[in-house]
């Protein structure tokens, strides 16, 4: 009872009620929600600390930045998003904040892609900086090559260097990838090497342009950390995936480089393990780590999921699921 009146009194107040409600959209700083709600940047840290003691909203820290969110807690979302439902959608101070959030949200997308357009011919370079390339991508190829996979999508595919990888085991591949100056460079190198049955397209990770059940494979290669809704991207991905389709992610484990998002645009500092398996579990997909590349100052890990076999199938069958939840 105590908790649920401290939450509920910390809400009973215009200004918390529209931090908490933007905050369950979207991870926002204490800059970017002054200028949703157009209130002074002392006056919002204190509604958001109200919030955050309530344990009603978690702050979280990426490079210089503090950033709110719903809280993800045992008792805090419950309470949380059942009050955001239960404002009414159809006011005007509701629907204000909101394209605010959106105006936002495209600012800081227009801030990605500017980085990308910059960096797209260097992105090769810039990536085996990092990475020992060679070996993810044989770790790729071990998982999904072999024949098994006819179509291929690749989300995210700048320069298109898993369609390359992949060209030799697939039918069909497709790479999509916000960025039109990533997408003129991939098709300029799937054109030198001649792969005709691999092509790029424009797309949006969070909506991708595919019908549910399409793909038989679907990688996000180094692509996860600039997400800012990573569970949503791999509920989209989950979406377009077949049955007994396997998702690949590669991505760096959670380190210390700030550098990445200061001057990166990179919006995590990795990926915990126990992340991806939420954002996994919670699109229906389940999820395990293959493979871990201890790397200096940076590791990638490996995980490949699937969708979860019906309860009804009895035995699981190891790694990879032939039959998908109803
Ligand atoms: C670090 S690059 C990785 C490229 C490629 N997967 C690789 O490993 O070579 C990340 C890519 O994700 C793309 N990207 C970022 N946000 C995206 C979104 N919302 N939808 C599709 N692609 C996106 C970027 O344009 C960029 O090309």
């Amino acid at each position: 009872m105590e908790q649920l009146l401290a939450g509920l009194r910390a809400a009973g107040e215009p200004t918390r009620l529209r931090l908490l409600s933007l905050c369950a959209r979207a991870e926002l700083t204490v800059t970017e929600l002054t200028q949703i709600l157009r209130q002074s940047q002392p006056r919002v840290s204190r509604h958001l600390k109200l919030l955050v003691d309530a344990g009603l909203l978690s702050r979280f820290r990426e490079g210089q930045w503090a950033f709110y969110r719903i809280a993800s807690g045992p008792e805090g979302p419950r309470l949380g998003r059942a009050i955001v439902d239960l404002i009414p959608e159809n006011d005007p101070m509701y629907i204000r904040d909101l394209e605010r959030l959106d105006e936002i949200k495209e600012a800081r997308a227009e801030a990605a892609a500017s980085y990308f357009s910059e960096n797209a011919p260097r992105w090769d370079e810039m990536r085996s900086m990092y990475v020992p390339e060679a070996e993810v991508e044989a770790c790729v190829r071990g998982i999904l090559g072999g024949g098994a996979v006819s179509d291929l999508l690749d989300i995210g595919t700048g320069t298109g260097r898993i369609l390359e990888v992949m060209a030799p085991d697939i039918r069909h591949g497709v790479g999509i990838d916000l960025s039109h100056e990533m997408l003129a460079v991939a098709r300029v190198n799937l054109g030198k090497t001649g792969l005709e049955h691999c092509q790029v397209r424009h797309g949006d990770m969070y909506e991708l342009p595919f019908d549910d059940g399409s793909q038989d494979a679907v990688v996000f290669h180094q692509v996860l950390h600039y997400a800012e809704e990573p569970a949503s991207a791999i509920a989209e991905a989950a979406r377009v995936l077949r049955p007994g389709g396997q998702l690949v992610i590669v991505d760096f484990a959670p380190h210390r480089q700030r550098v990445l998002i200061e001057e990166h645009a990179h919006h995590r500092l990795g990926l915990a393990g126990e992340e991806v398996t939420a954002w996994c579990e919670s699109a229906g997909l389940r999820s395990e780590l293959v493979r871990e590349m201890k790397g200096e100052p940076l590791t990638v890990n490996v995980w490949l999921a699937s969708h979860r076999p019906r309860a009804s199938s009895g035995a699981a069958t190891g790694k990879i699921s032939t039959a998908v939840d109803d």
